[in-house]
């Protein structure tokens, strides 16, 4: 079994689990009279990489900070390694945690801010030369490490940040949004080196971003939140192929999953866009004429002239971006909805023009009035 299937929720509230890695039960976050985790129940196996993704404010920092111990929780358990930590200072926890803000010591050179919190936890001169060692020839900082921080670029200090973790031997690794204050290029280099790091030293690692690109390309397994509750945890296939429900559909995948208003009509068919077109699958549903949302990527749709029944719709290009390898057209369907679609081919399309999409409907997802995936009745 992959490390991604082993993740599993819930946990039944206060439940130990002896495992290796992060077990959360039941974990609510308030501040104040503001509610801000709702109840939180994920085991996240030992070794896994996995991701915390959802929009600003759902929770995910607050989350993570609860993991450190940096902030208490309202009510709840979280072990880690089979321990429950719940109240454990975050020193004690087995964890390092690295920041979007870097936070290193701006008077110290790169070596003494890699060297400080062994200093401070009185360990040997010796082992705190040899792991700084251990640390900057993984992270390739040898040559930074007379420097102070300010004569560093974003980079190379999100290198240090992540040194001064990797020193620490900790169990658990915690990154929140380690990268979003680089630039783009920086952005994908770094991703791949943190990805080198959790196959070199195969810990655990919980990693937070509201970037989804991250969250595909880095996670064993992905954690999708919104205001303070799970909506779905998979691995990214499981996550891009199934979306449990609409949120997720939208949210994961760029550019966004077509998300039209459509009805069912009979076990086979549906209307969009004042035409009838073949359902993913066929239903057990009465006549009654019932409003879903059909969600079709942009890669899945095809541009064409020739009409196929049931399999395609007319549309017209309001604008299109040429990305070079791919082209992003964006279109109105007949009834105004917006539609876009990722063009590969060489053959020129220009805004106004009318065109054919269609597409194969097993490529299509269905989700009910509750935004909740509508799945095969057989
Ligand atoms: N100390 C606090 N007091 C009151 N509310 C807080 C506090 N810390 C966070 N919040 C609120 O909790 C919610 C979750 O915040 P959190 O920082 O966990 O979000 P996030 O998912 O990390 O967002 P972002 O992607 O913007 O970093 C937000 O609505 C935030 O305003
Ligand atoms: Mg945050």
């Amino acid at each position: 079994m992959s490390r991604a299937a082993a993740i599993e929720t819930p946990l039944e509230h206060g439940r130990r689990e002896d495992t290796g890695g992060v077990q959360l039960s039941g974990i609510r976050k308030s501040f104040g009279s503001l509610d801000i985790i709702h109840g939180i129940d994920l085991s996240i196996p030992e070794g896994a990489f996995t991701v915390f993704v959802g929009p600003s404010g759902c929770g995910k920092s607050t989350l993570l900070r609860m993991i450190a111990g940096l902030e208490e929780v309202t009510d709840g358990l979280i072990a880690i390694k089979g321990r429950d930590v719940t109240d454990l200072d975050p020193s004690d926890r087995g964890i390092a945690m690295v920041f979007q803000s870097y936070a290193l010591y701006p008077h110290m050179s790169v070596r003494d801010n890699l060297a400080f919190g062994l200093k401070m936890a009185n360990t040997p001169k010796e082992e705190i030369e040899r792991r700084v060692a251990a640390a900057s020839a993984i992270l390739k900082t040898d040559h930074l490490l007379d420097r102070r921080p300010g004569q560093l670029s974003g980079g190379q200090r999100q290198r240090v940040a992540i040194g001064r973790a990797i020193v620490r031997k900790p169990d658990v690794f915690l990154f929140d949004e380690p990268l979003s204050n680089l630039d783009a290029e920086l952005r994908v280099s770094m991703r791949i080196e943190i990805a080198r790091l959790h196959r070199e030293l195969g810990n655990t690692m919980i990693y937070v971003t509201h970037d989804q690109t991250e969250a595909m390309t880095l996670a064993d397994g992905i954690v999708v939140l919104r205001d303070g509750r799970i909506e779905q945890v998979g691995s990214p296939r499981e996550i891009y192929e199934n979306p449990a429900n609409s949120f997720v559909a939208g949210f994961i995948g760029s550019p966004r999953m077509n998300l039209l208003k459509a009805k069912r009509v009979g076990r086979q068919s549906l209307t969009l866009a004042g035409a009838m077109i073949e359902a993913p699958f066929p239903t057990d549903i009465d006549d009654a004429e019932e409003e879903i949302t059909l969600g079709i990527r942009p890669e899945h749709l095809t541009v064409g002239h020739e009409t196929l029944a049931g399999r395609s719709l007319a549309a017209t290009v309001d604008f299109s971006e040429y990305l070079g390898g791919t082209q992003y057209l964006y279109c109105q369907l007949a009834d105004g909805q917006a539609v876009t679609v990722e063009y590969r081919s060489s053959v020129p399309v220009r805004s106004a023009d009318p065109i054919v999409l269609s597409w194969s409907p097993q490529m299509t997802h269905m989700f009910n009035g509750d935004g909740m995936r509508i799945k095969p009745t057989h």
